[in-house]
């Protein structure tokens, strides 16, 4: 079992790097405000007194100079754990001041994260009354009639979040053909997995092909919300099916299920940056800001959500 003493340090590191990148919200500079939300994670990530390993990252060493995947963070210890991070999901949100963008980061003990590469993902993510009936084998109308029933609904009543995408035509197409209520989104699938587990967001399953590494952080996720997801990994091209069988994927069309995606006990947080279904993003004041985080443990299962004022005079590091 992880630490649960932890779980306050993992909001400290998503706050920085939701403080750091939300003041370029609105800038239309994404890759500005993904560098200001990694450079602030990396530094909170360590001081933290872990022995830990970035295995959901930035990219790979030669591609992300931090963060990368393989880095050690931490100022060391007897905790040895395996991280997955993401500074800033959706850079575009941020660079737009669109909702959602979230900073996040879990973590699980070593070995526990599947070390999926940097590619796409198809998924599908439901909240606790959909647990154990999902089946991404089976098509969009078949999954939406087992939610339907399961959530004691009409199809007509379910909301399916999309990400608005070329490649999400027929899916698209097929969810309306079934007559469920659609939410297209420009960025942000992690968020709305998460949404799907909180009856307050109004939306009960997201569907369709986003980041790996995304789906990883998600699975981390809805395991402390007794949600449920499956995924399988969609590649553009023979370099990154290469790249999966080196990571050690022997069955490039293996279904994945959230225990393979996230085994054993795991930690999530996320802090907002922009406004969004679940959190609020940072709101700023003359010498600090406020921040909206949820941090949660699948040990426990307890799902906290922080409100802080952060006083910059105290927080040099801001
Ligand atoms: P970034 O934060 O890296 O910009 O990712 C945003 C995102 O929308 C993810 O939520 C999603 O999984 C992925 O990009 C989808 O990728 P693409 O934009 O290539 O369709």
């Amino acid at each position: 079992m992880i630490d649960r003493y932890l779980a306050l340090d993992l909001v400290r590191i998503t706050e920085a790097a939701a403080i750091q990148c939300g003041r370029l919200m609105g800038r239309g500079d994404r890759d500005g405000a993904d560098k200001e939300a990694v450079d602030a994670m990396r530094s909170a990530l360590n001081r933290l007194e872990i022995d830990g390993t970035v295995v959901i990252g930035e990219g790979e060493r030669d591609e992300a100079p931090m963060l990368y995947i393989g880095e050690k963070v931490g100022c060391g210890g007897d905790l040895k754990i395996d991280i997955a991070l993401d500074p800033l999901e959706g850079t575009n949100l941020c660079a737009t001041g669109a909702a959602n963008a979230i900073a996040v980061i879990a973590c699980a003990e070593r070995g526990n994260f599947l070390h999926a590469p940097d590619t796409y993902m198809d998924k599908i993510a439901v909240g606790p009354e959909g647990k154990g009936i999902i089946d991404i084998t089976q098509s969009p109308t078949q999954n939406l009639q087992e939610l339907s029933r399961a959530k004691k609904c009409s199809v007509q009543d379910l909301t399916v979040v999309i990400l608005e995408r070329d490649r999400h035509q027929e899916l698209i197409r097929e969810v309306r053909e079934a007559g469920a209520r659609i939410k297209l989104i420009g960025d942000g699938d992690l968020s709305a997995a998460i949404a799907a587990c909180d009856s307050r967001t109004g939306i009960d399953v997201a569907m369709g092909i986003g980041g790996a590494p995304e789906g990883v952080l998600a699975a981390a996720a809805l395991k402390c919300l007794e949600g449920d997801m499956q995924a399988q990994l969609k590649f553009r091209n023979d370099h990154e099916k290469e790249r999966a069988k080196k990571m050690g994927l022997s069955d490039l069309n293996q279904v994945f299920g959230i225990e393979d995606l996230a085994k054993g006990d795991v930690m999530f947080a996320a802090t907002g940056v922009t406004n969004g279904d679940l959190l609020k993003g940072v709101r700023y004041f003359g010498g600090g800001a406020h921040t909206h985080s949820v941090v949660m443990r699948s040990y426990s299962m307890t799902v906290r959500y922080i409100e802080a004022r952060h006083n910059f005079q105290k927080k040099p590091n801001f």
